[in-house]
């Protein structure tokens, strides 16, 4: 298999339960179908393999940025980086973005009592028993992005709609000019 796409770093940052997983799995499997070369990485993955890596600021900088070392270097290959991490710290993402050479930044808007309503993992309800320390959004800060290349809010929608939602939005994105013109 062969393909002309240049690499890209598409950056899902937003809180716990905001739809950065269900979302970035959606566009990984989507752009595979494709036959494109994709890579896909996510906040709990890495942590269940670095079980230490900790919820600090300290810790989540230099884990994001390690992180984004990372997406830099598959980039370089050509490789389209599916990115899903709460990145809570503007300096992080900015970090990342400066060692990206095509960084589009997906901001998940969706509330926090959105997120704490949805409580997937049952995690808000911990945070706030105290049962867990520094929790985004509840007891940790989470920076919203100044100038996002997407913004996506869940709120209100299946996730049916929001996927076309994104798809539009990263294909108005010319940074991304080969996704349908590579060949199989
Ligand atoms: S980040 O802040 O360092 O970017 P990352 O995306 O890797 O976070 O991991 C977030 C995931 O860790 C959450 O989806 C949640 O499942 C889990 N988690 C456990 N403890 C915390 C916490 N204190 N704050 C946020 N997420 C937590």
């Amino acid at each position: 298999m062969s393909n002309n796409t240049t690499g890209s770093v598409l950056w899902f940052t937003g809180l716990s339960g905001s739809g950065k997983s269900t979302l970035a799995d959606m566009t990984y499997k989507h752009f595979k179908t494709q036959g494109l070369r994709v890579e896909q990485l996510d906040g709990d993955t890495v942590r269940q393999i670095f079980p230490n890596t900790g919820f600090t600021k300290e810790n989540r900088i230099e884990h994001i940025e390690r992180i984004g070392y990372l997406c830099s270097v598959l980039e370089k290959h050509g490789i389209i980086v599916i990115a899903s991490f709460i990145s809570p710290y503007h300096s992080s993402r900015e970090f990342v973005r400066n060692l990206c050479h095509h960084f589009i930044e997906i901001y998940m808007s969706t509330p926090l009592s959105e997120c704490e309503k949805r409580d997937i993992k049952g995690l808000y309800k911990k945070a706030r028993q105290n049962e867990i320390q520094n929790f985004t959004g509840i007891s940790d800060p989470y920076e919203i992005p100044k100038g996002p290349e997407i913004t996506l809010n869940t709120q209100n929608k299946t996730i049916a709609e929001s996927f076309e939602e994104l798809l539009n939005s990263i294909q108005q994105e010319t940074l991304l000019p080969n996704m349908t013109s590579m060949t199989l």
